[in-house]
């Protein structure tokens, strides 16, 4: 089926250059997604960040103006960075599915949001693993559970891992199918200190303005960027 691979660039030293990356992701049509979306929505931050943030996919606003996070739960999210004591300039932000996927509310001009599947989460993969072999980031953070299971595999829970560090699977093999398995069980203890890069899953900033207990939440989610946070230091 269709992925996102034949659109990325041949040139090797391309596919590991963010704006190579960047302007041939524009012209993706790895999925239906792009057909209703307004643009590709790539990730964006400095190329020497040492966190990587992962979100699910662009929101509405995030959808107009072709940046991620810059709706409210971007502004959650900043918030959140600054609280833990997360630098926004150590930090780039991306999504696991780069393209905005919505329905029409009836009669009005509202888009709400649609989870992506399995197939469109699949299919975009190869642009966050090619940010991720770009960057090598030592901190790769999960924002609930589409980001969790692009990197992790489809076992993925966030409320079994989050908030603890988890050795980052190997970024040269995981695009191979049949690496799947042995992440999630590669995945399921805790690193030493002093390992490789590392993975940290939280809830989404989404998750957190939802939630009943939104206070609760929000410090929940903090406190998983603070371990982050100490990862770096
Ligand atoms: N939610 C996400 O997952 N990503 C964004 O960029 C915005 C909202
Ligand atoms: Fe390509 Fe991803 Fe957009 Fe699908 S969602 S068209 S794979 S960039």
């Amino acid at each position: 089926s269709r992925d996102a691979e034949p659109f990325l660039p041949d040139d090797p030293r391309a596919r590991r250059d963010l704006d190579a990356l960047r302007r041939a992701a524009a012209r993706c049509e790895g999925c239906d997604l792009h057909e209703n979306a307004t643009q590709t929505v790539f990730g964006t931050g400095s190329a020497g960040a040492r966190v990587v943030l992962v979100g699910e996919q662009p929101g509405d606003q995030e959808d107009r103006r072709g940046e991620p996070f810059v709706g409210p739960a971007g502004r959650l999210l900043d918030r959140a960075l600054e609280e833990a004591g997360i630098e926004r300039g150590d930090v780039y932000v991306t999504n696991a599915v780069k393209h905005f996927k919505f329905k029409r509310q009836e009669g009005g001009k509202r888009r709400i949001h649609e989870s992506p599947n399995a197939g469109e989460m699949r299919a975009c993969r190869p642009w966050l693993l090619a940010e991720l072999r770009t960057l090598e980031p030592d901190v790769v953070v999960v924002l609930g559970a589409t980001a969790g299971k692009a990197l992790l595999g489809s076992s993925f829970r966030v409320t079994k891992q989050r908030g603890r560090l988890l050795p980052l699977p190997d970024l040269e093999t995981i695009g191979t199918p049949s690496a799947g398995k042995s992440i999630a069980e590669e995945t399921s203890g805790e690193t030493p200190d002093g390992a490789g890069a590392r993975l940290l899953a939280t809830i989404h900033p989404s998750a957190v303005l939802r939630a009943d207990d939104r206070d609760a939440a929000y410090a929940g989610l903090v406190d998983d960027l603070r371990v982050a946070a100490r990862a770096l230091a």
